[in-house]
C-alpha cells in the first residue's frame, strides 16, 4: 500500500505530479479556468481566508495570488485566533475556510461565526463529505486522494493549485486578466506535473545534505513574497516530523532581530527562484554568509549561476515562470523535512504529539 515507499508521507510526495494532473482536470477547461462550482470574485470586495497549520500556508501564499492577479484584497487568519477575535465582517467579503480533513475544529467554528455575516462562505476540501464542506455555500474539492501521512504533502500542494486556478479565475471576472494571459497562465498551469516530476530529482541532492541538517539544533528559513510562506513550509515540515526547532523568517525582516542567532552552526535555508525579488533575497544572504551562517540555496540554474559562491550548498530546481514557484518549492520544503527526519530515524507518518485530524480545539 506504500507502493514500494518506506513511508506514505514518501509515497505522497511522489505521488504529487500525477495529483496535480487530476486537479487540473477538475479546474480547467481547454485553455480557460472553469471551478467545477461557480464563484463570482467580482462581486466581492475581499477575501477573508481561515485555516490552520499547512492550510494557513496556503492561504499566504494565496494572498500574494489573489492580490497581484486579481487586485482582490486578501486577509488571511489563524482559525483559533479568528474564532475568538470576532472581528467585523463587511457584508461585501467572502469567507474561504481551508482544510484537508474538512473537520478541524477550530477552522469549523470560525466558519460558522461568518456565516451569515461574509457575503459567502466558501471552503476548500479534501473530505468532501466533511462538515466543514456541508456547511459551506460554495465548495471546491483538494482531489489529492486520500492523505495518510499525518505532515500534509500532496494536499498542500494541490491546495496550492487550486488558489491559483481561483486567483486566475478572479482575475478574468475583475477584467484584470484578457483571453490571451488567461490561455497563458492555463499552459503554465498544465506544465505543473512534468515539472514536478522533474523536480523530484533533487531528491538525491536533499539526502545528501540531510548528514549536517539533521545534526542541527536549530535552522532557519528564509524568503521573500511567496517564498516567505514557502520558508514557513520548510520549518513546519522539519519541526513536525524531524523535531529540530525551525522558525521562518521574510529575509528583509532578518536584520530587526534574528539575524543575532547567525553563527557558523546555524544551517539557513534560502527559497530564492530567481524573481523581481531575488537580487534582495540574495543580499541578506550574504549578511547571514557574513556572519558564518551556512546557507542553502534552493534557486533556479540561473539563480545558482550568479550567487552561489561563498554558500554551503546549492539546490538547482527547473526554472519556471515566478507565479508558479510557490507550487514547484514545496518540493524541496518536503523533501528537506523527510529526508532529515528518516536520517534521525523518527517516525516520519505518525510524528509524537500529532493527530491527522485535528477535532480538539
Ligand atoms: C502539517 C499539517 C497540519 C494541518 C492542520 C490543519 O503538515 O498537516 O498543520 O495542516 O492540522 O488540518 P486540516 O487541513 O485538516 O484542517
Amino acid at each position: 500500500e506504500k507502493a514500494g515507499h518506506k513511508h506514505f508521507m514518501a509515497k505522497e510526495i511522489h505521488e504529487q505530479p500525477q495529483t496535480v494532473a487530476d486537479v487540473l482536470a477538475v479546474f480547467l477547461d481547454g485553455d480557460r479556468v472553469v471551478p467545477p462550482t461557480a464563484y463570482d470574485f467580482a462581486a466581492t470586495d475581499r477575501i477573508q481566508m481561515v485555516a490552520c497549520g499547512t492550510g494557513f500556508i496556503a492561504c499566504m501564499v494565496a494572498k500574494y495570488w489573489f492580490e497581484a492577479l486579481a487586485r482582490l484584497p486578501v486577509e488571511v487568519d489563524i482559525a483559533s485566533e479568528y474564532r475568538y477575535r470576532e472581528g467585523p465582517i463587511g457584508p461585501d467579503t467572502s469567507a474561504l475556510f481551508l482544510s484537508q480533513s474538512g473537520e478541524t475544529a477550530d477552522t469549523l467554528a470560525a466558519l460558522r461565526y461568518a456565516k451569515g455575516q461574509a457575503r459567502a462562505i466558501l471552503s476548500i476540501v479534501n473530505v468532501p463529505e466533511s462538515s466543514i464542506a456541508r456547511e459551506s455555500d460554495v465548495t471546491w474539492p483538494i482531489t489529492a486522494g486520500v492523505e495518510v501521512g499525518v505532515a500534509s504533502t500532496k494536499a498542500f500542494v494541490n491546495q496550492l493549485v487550486i488558489l491559483l486556478a481561483l486567483a486566475i479565475h478572479a482575475g478574468v471576472q475583475r477584467g484584470q486578466i484578457d483571453a490571451a494571459r488567461e490561455a497563458e497562465l492555463v499552459a503554465g498551469l498544465r506544465r505543473l506535473p512534468g515539472l514536478l516530476s522533474l523536480a523530484l530529482a533533487i531528491e538525491d541532492d536533499c539526502i545528501a545534505l540531510t548528514h549536517r541538517l539533521a545534526e542541527a539544533t536549530d535552522i532557519l528559513f528564509l524568503g521573500r513574497g511567496p517564498m516567505y510562506p514557502l520558508a514557513h513550509e520548510g520549518a513546519l515540515k522539519l519541526k513536525e516530523i524531524s523535531y529540530i526547532h525551525a522558525e521562518a523568517y521574510a529575509s528583509g525582516e532578518l536584520k530587526h532581530g534574528p539575524i543575532a542567532l547567525v553563527d557558523r552552526s546555524l544551517p539557513v535555508v534560502v527559497f530564492a527562484p530567481t524573481d523581481a525579488l531575488f537580487d534582495k533575497t540574495v543580499s541578506n544572504m550574504q549578511e547571514v554568509m557574513a556572519r558564518e551562517g551556512q546557507v542553502l540555496l534552493v534557486t533556479d540554474a540561473a539563480g545558482a549561476e550568479q550567487a552561489s559562491e561563498g554558500v554551503w550548498d546549492v539546490l538547482v530546481m527547473p526554472t519556471v515562470e515566478p507565479i508558479f514557484a510557490p507550487i514547484l518549492y514545496a518540493l524541496p520544503a518536503q523533501l528537506l523535512a523527510y529526508h532529515t527526519a528518516v536520517h534521525k530515524g523518527t517516525d516520519v507518518d505518525q510524528p509524537r504529539n500529532l493527530a491527522k485530524s485535528v477535532t480538539v480545539e
